[in-house]
Formats: C-alpha cells, structure tokens, sequence
C-alpha cells in the first residue's frame, strides 16, 4: 500500500518560543542567512545536494537546521551556465511564504517554472497565461478566458465525468478479471482527458474524426511537457542522463510533431471557444488556442496526473476504516436517487477534507516563485529580513504546509483534519493554488484559476468511485520522477 507522508517536520525543530509580530517588526531586520557559494562551482554543488545527494526535501530542511531559519538563501536548479541566475531566497514556513500571494510586493512575470522559462516555442511563440504578471493588461483578458471556458461548460462537469469514470472504471474490472491487476494511473490519465475534452471541447479525444488524437493523447502531452519541466524535475531517468538534463534546455523540435498534433486537434475542436476569445475578449485566435491547450493540457491535466494517483495512495496509507467512512458519507450524501449531484457533493464533509489533507500533505505544484518590487521586509515566525528590489523569493509548499506551528502533528495524514470550526480555520494556511483555499482567484492575482474545478473533480472521483466500489488495494507505488504508478490489486464491487 502506498507510503504515509515523510515526516518532514519533525526533522526540523523550530525555536521554540515564538515571537509576536510587533516584536519581530521592533527588532532590526537581519540578513538572511545561506551562501550561493563561489560562481559556477555553488551552482554545482547545490544541484548535485538537490538531484543526487540529498534530494529536494532534504536539501531545504538540511539548510533550515544549519541556519536555524525558514527563510534562507540557496541556488535553485537548473542555473547557469546555460539557464539564468539561480539564486533564490527560498520561503518555507506559512508565514514568510504569503508575500507570494501579494501581487503589489511581487512580480510574477515569467517565473511560472522558476528560475527559468522554457521557450516559448513550446506554445506557438506566446507566453501563455501563467507567465504574465497581472500588471500586463494581457492577464485579466487570458484569465478571463480561462474562467469562461470553465463557467461555459459546468453544467457538463457531472455526467461528463459519469460516464467517463464508467468506462475507465470497466476498463480496470476488465483488466482485473484478465491479469489480476488493474493499472490506475494509465487508465485515468486515459478517462480524465476524454473528461475534459468532452465537458470543455464536446469532442472526444479517442473518436475518430478531424484532428483525433485516438489513444495517443496522454502520451503526446507528457512527450511535450518533458522537456519544459526537466531542467528542474527528476523524471526517474538514469542519474547521468539527468544530471544532462539539468544543465542543457532541450529544443522544442524534439516534440514538435506531438505538440502539432495537440493544437490541430484543439484548432478543428474548440472553435466555440475561440469565437468566445475573439469576440468577448478581444484575444488573436492563434494565441488564445495555444492558451486554451495550456489550461488543458499542462494545467489541467498535468496537475491531476500527479494529483489522482496520490489520493489513492494517501486512502490506502490511511487504513481500511476511511475507506468504509467515505463509502458511507458518498452513499447516504447522494440517498436514494444514486446520481452524484452538485448539492450531494457539497455535503461530503469527510471527502472535502481528505481531499484537503492531500493537498496540504502532497500539493502537486509544490514551488512558486516572485520577483521582489521593491526593497522590503519579509517575516517569518521568528525573524524579520531584507529582502531587496529584482530578488528571486521562492516558496516551497512540501515544508510550507507543514508548518508545526500552524499544523498539529503537520507530518501525519490526518484526514479529518479540515472538518469543524478549528478545520474551517485551518483553510487559510492550506495555500496549495497560490494563495489561500479561503480566498478566490480574480483577474488581478495569481492564484489558480481552476481552484474550485480542482476540488470538484477529485470530488467526483472519489464519490463515483465509493458508488461502484466498497474498497480497494493497491500493490506496492512504484515512484518514477514526480510520478506514481498506482495499481489496484484488489477493488471491491459494491456490495
Ligand atoms: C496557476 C496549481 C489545475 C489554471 C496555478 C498555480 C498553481 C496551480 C500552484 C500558481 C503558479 C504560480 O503562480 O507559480 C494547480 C494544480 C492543479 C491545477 C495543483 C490541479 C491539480 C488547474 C486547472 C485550471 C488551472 C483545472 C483551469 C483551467 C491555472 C491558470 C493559472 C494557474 C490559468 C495561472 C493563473 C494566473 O496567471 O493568474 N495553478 N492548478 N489550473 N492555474 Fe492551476
């Protein structure tokens, strides 16, 4: 069964007395601590301790004991020769980190990816949505988009992902039956892009037809979003392969045909949409379908692609009695009628805060990045530093949300954790979308425009799952890169 979160905090102890606000604002701000070491040879030695030596984690938390400090300066892959700048001043604790959220003290032009940006021939020579900074007049049009597309096509969400769950969750019986075993993750990368092409395109991905894709789909995305994300991602190739990944940029011709393939098949399908960009937005049509394929494909897809697999592995790590708990709460949630409905949902208290917990635990885009505007101050719990005009600030959401002095027990899955008055308070500190869950993302921030949508997938996900199945297990989570390999070996027809 899958494994139970690091325990990430209790390798840390902060200081134990906590300074109030105005003492910290009283107290001269200080220097943050970290060296980025000499040129070239700091850049080197902080990526071997990130990819081979220590691994993520471990790389921050290492350097947070060493200098007694959640906020403390380090270089962030991938870095020069061939990438920029890396020095970042990283933000780990809950209260350092929300200057990230303030778009008045940073600026979030082209820090979507981090210290880099891929080029933007991987999406038609535009910078698309999450590169812009709301000051650019562009990001409330895009943005604006984005929201209307999901808005336009809400009232398909719930038979749309009925009908598309149904048919992967035969395939994973089919599967059972024949082998012993299900694949989890191939099939629902399968299901959950006919999901969003049906609700959001009304053309499905696998039928044939102009531009179909047929069952290369999600094969074309992950070729295409490979190499945007391996400068800094491990992606469980050999570690010499990687450690040549992180220093080169990979061109963009080495997945052209697959992303040309992806935009005929967005081109010939959301024409509606596009009209939509055209007329209400005043977008170009070419740049607003390389944007709508972004939403899709890399923001969508590629942010459930991490995040079902670990849903399933945070229920099992949990034990039998949660499963029986959410099968409960599903079933008496949609009563009698047995269909998933938008007030059935909103009812599920224990899949809304298992769901939480998740993203607290596991959020799939952990890192955000910001340019400082301006010579400021950033506090964290115990201290107050200078930070100061054109500085990278990073956040690392892994350690962030798992503050022990916001989170009891941070490192262990708790998945009640966000239910009741002290659970509802909580929501302020669970910040996975960038920013809040308390608070909405709008045209001038940057918080994540499918917010909501997030949680109402992995909503009916799990309440589509207890309506067919009692319980599941899973063999043993086989981890590739960021990835999980998730496999039923038993799942439990409804009894
Ligand atoms: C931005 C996470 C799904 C659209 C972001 C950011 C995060 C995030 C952390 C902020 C990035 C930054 O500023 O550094 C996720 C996760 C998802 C997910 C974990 C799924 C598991 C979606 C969906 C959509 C979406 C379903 C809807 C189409 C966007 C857009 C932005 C964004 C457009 C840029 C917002 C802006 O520029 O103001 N997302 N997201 N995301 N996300 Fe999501």
């Amino acid at each position: 069964c899958g494994r139970p979160p690091n325990l990430i905090s209790s390798k840390y102890r902060p200081p134990k007395a906590t300074k109030t606000s105005s003492l910290i604002a009283s107290a001269p701000a200080q220097e943050i601590p970290g060296s980025y070491g000499p040129p070239l040879l700091g850049v080197w030695a902080d990526r071997l301790d990130y990819f081979v030596k220590q691994g993520a984690e471990e790389f921050f938390l290492s350097r947070m004991r060493r200098y007694n400090s959640t906020v403390i300066r380090v270089n962030m892959p991938p870095g020069p020769p061939l990438f920029p700048d890396s020095k970042t001043i990283m933000l780990l604790d809950q209260k350092s980190i929300r200057v990230l959220f303030d778009t008045s003290k940073v600026e979030k032009k082209d820090v979507f990816a981090g210290t880099y940006m891929p080029s933007t021939s991987f999406t038609g020579g535009f910078r698309v949505l999450p590169y812009v900074d709301p000051s650019e007049p562009k990001h409330a049009l895009l943005k604006g988009f984005c929201f209307k597309i999901l808005q336009s096509s809400g009232r398909k969400f719930i038979p749309e992902f009925h009908a598309t769950f149904t048919e992967g969750a035969s395939e994973w019986d089919a599967q059972l039956d024949a082998t012993g075993e299900a694949d989890f993750s191939s099939v629902s990368q399968s299901f959950t892009l006919r999901f969003l092409c049906r609700a959001m395109l009304d053309a499905d991905p696998i039928a044939p037809g102009p531009a179909s894709l047929g069952k290369e789909g999600p094969t074309l995305i992950q070729v295409w979003l490979a190499p945007q994300l391996a400068p800094q991602a491990s992606l469980g190739l050999p570690k010499l392969v990687e450690a040549i990944l992180h220093t080169v940029p990979l061109p963009f011709a080495l997945v052209s045909r697959q992303y040309n393939k992806l935009y005929e098949f967005f081109h010939t399908n959301g024409q509606h949409l596009l009209d939509i960009a055209v007329q209400e937005f005043g977008l170009d049509r070419t740049e607003a379908c390389h944007n709508l394929l972004f939403f899709i494909c890399f923001n969508t897809w590629g942010g459930f692609l991490i995040l079902l697999p670990t849903i399933f592995t945070a229920i099992s790590s949990a034990g039998i009695s949660l499963q029986k708990e959410l099968a409960e709460e599903v079933r008496s949630a949609v009563g009698k009628g047995g269909e998933v409905t938008m007030k059935a949902l909103q009812s599920m208290k224990l899949v809304h805060s298992t769901i939480y917990e998740v993203l607290r635990t596991a959020p799939p885009v952990p890192f955000q990045y910001g340019r400082v505007k301006e010579d400021m101050i950033v506090e964290s719990h115990d201290a107050a530093y200078k930070v100061k005009k054109g500085e990278l600030l990073g956040g690392y959401q892994k350690i962030a949300m798992k503050d022990p002095k916001v989170f009891e027990e941070p490192e262990t899955f708790r998945p009640r954790r966000f239910m009741g008055v002290e659970g509802e308070r909580l929501l302020q500190y669970l910040t996975w979308s960038n920013g809040p869950q308390t608070e909405d993302p709008t045209l001038g921030n940057k918080q994540c425009a499918g917010k909501d949508f997030v949680i109402l997938v992995t909503q009916m996900l799990i309440a589509e799952f207890y309506l067919r199945y009692d319980f599941f297990e899973l063999a043993p989570v086989e981890q590739s890169g960021g990835q999980a390999s998730v496999t039923f070996k038993v799942l439990k027809k409804r009894s």
